[in-house]
């Protein structure tokens, strides 16, 4: 029997890691059954879920290297003691819906930049113990960006040393985020690196986003609204392979270099509702053109040749990964039900009510 290679981190803490992509990497880390040892740290705000790491929980071995603590990562008191304990730090942890940041940015700022200070001046602190002879390392920090931060791109592929143009009070947030966390590898030297990952999708996505969205309201006959003219393009990144890849650069990345993770499934959104509908029979007319997105970015593309250079590859096809997803959501009504429901309710209202009273057939 061939054994997993040596984690070259044994003690992690996983930040955000009862939400879609932080609970993916924690499932499957741990059942590699390679000794390493995980704290997540999650506020389980509307988005995180401890039932997303019920099959590593039922597992006795893997449990007992699973530790959970609710909390924030903008609380030092809470943050600190857990980073003095790790070797690593991976920070799933943010808000991440660009709608809701449209509707209210503050909750954005608090987390995915301050929370961001936190967990950063916490592992300066441990830098400090390091070279004060008290701790083997420093730990890494591993900070979870997104493409987003590189604004609408019309044309081309972005590249790592592009400029950031972000445009949504989301996509402001994690560019600071990210640069804050390249600050402190620049100016105290800390080991830092950073993931910018593409539309990212499979089982456990949280139902606000489109694919799970659209899935659950096409299994139940309701609408589904798309926005503008459904033309926008995303590329289509299945969850198991991002979280594959933030693990290979957390083991295997330049400090202080960023890291692109494409898909190379770029769709236009119809493209992606039309091949979802088919998977569940269900009929176009469910579709509805509603009022855009403000601010709506109509492209993401990324160049991932430095993740290549750095030996990592995705393996999902897209239509394997759509249709494994679309089949998750058909036999895990009692995942997404309760979420759609309480809070819900008013962000559908919110989000959704008037766009659907004047909404229009998709054609
Ligand atoms: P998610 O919304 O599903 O999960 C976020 C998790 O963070 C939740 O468990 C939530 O409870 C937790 N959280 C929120 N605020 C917190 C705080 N202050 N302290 C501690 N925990 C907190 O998000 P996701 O889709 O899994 O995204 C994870 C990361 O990946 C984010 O940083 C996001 O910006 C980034 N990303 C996401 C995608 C995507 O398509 N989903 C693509 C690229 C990058
Ligand atoms: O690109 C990476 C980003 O992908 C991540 O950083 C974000 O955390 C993640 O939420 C996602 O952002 P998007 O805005 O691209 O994903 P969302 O699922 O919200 O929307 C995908 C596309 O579908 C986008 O063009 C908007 C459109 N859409 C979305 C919703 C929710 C609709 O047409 N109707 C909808 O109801």
């Amino acid at each position: 029997m061939t054994q997993p290679d040596e984690p070259r981190f044994r003690r992690l803490l996983v930040t955000g890691g009862a939400g879609f992509i932080g609970s993916c990497f924690v499932r499957d880390r741990l059942a590699r059954r390679d000794g390493t040892q995980i704290v997540v740290l999650d506020k389980l705000t509307y988005a995180g879920n401890r039932a997303n790491l019920a099959p590593a929980e039922s597992d006795p071995e893997e449990a007992a290297r699973l530790r959970f603590v609710v909390g924030d990562i903008a609380d030092p008191q809470v943050v600190a003691p857990l980073v003095a304990d790790v070797d690593a730090v991976v920070n799933f942890a943010a808000e991440s819906h660009v709608d809701r940041s449209i509707l209210e940015p503050v909750d954005f700022l608090r987390t995915d930049v301050m929370g961001v200070h936190v967990l950063l001046e916490a592992c300066r602190t441990e830098q400090a113990r390091a070279r004060a002879g008290e701790r083997a390392a420093a730990p890494r920090m591993l900070q979870v960006s997104t493409d987003e931060v590189y604004g609408s791109v019309e044309t081309g592929e972005s590249a790592e040393q592009d400029r950031l143009e972000p445009r949504s009070p989301y996509s402001a947030a994690k560019a600071a985020g990210e640069l804050l966390a390249r600050s402190y590898f620049v100016t105290y030297g800390l080991d830092v690196v950073i993931t910018r990952g593409s539309n990212t999708y499979g089982p456990y996505h949280h139902p606000e986003k489109l694919i799970p969205l659209f899935i659950t309201n096409a299994i139940d006959d309701q609408q589904l609204p798309l926005y503008g003219d459904g033309m926008q393009r995303r590329d289509w990144l299945y969850v198991a392979d991002h979280a594959g890849a933030i693990g290979h650069v957390l083991e295997h990345g330049e400090s202080g270099e960023v890291y692109n993770i494409p898909a190379a499934n770029e769709r236009a959104n119809r493209e992606v509702v039309a091949a979802l509908l088919e998977r569940l029979g269900k009929p176009w007319s469910l579709v509805r053109r509603v009022a855009d997105r403000p601010g709506h970015d109509r492209r993401y593309a990324m160049d991932g040749a430095k993740l290549a250079a750095l030996g990592w590859k995705n393996t999902m096809p897209f239509e394997d990964g759509l249709a494994a997803t679309v089949d998750w959501f058909r036999t895990n009504e009692a995942w997404w039900r309760p979420i759609k429901s309480g809070e819900w309710e008013d962000y559908y209202r919110r989000q959704y009510a008037a766009r659907l009273a004047d909404s229009r057939d998709a054609e």
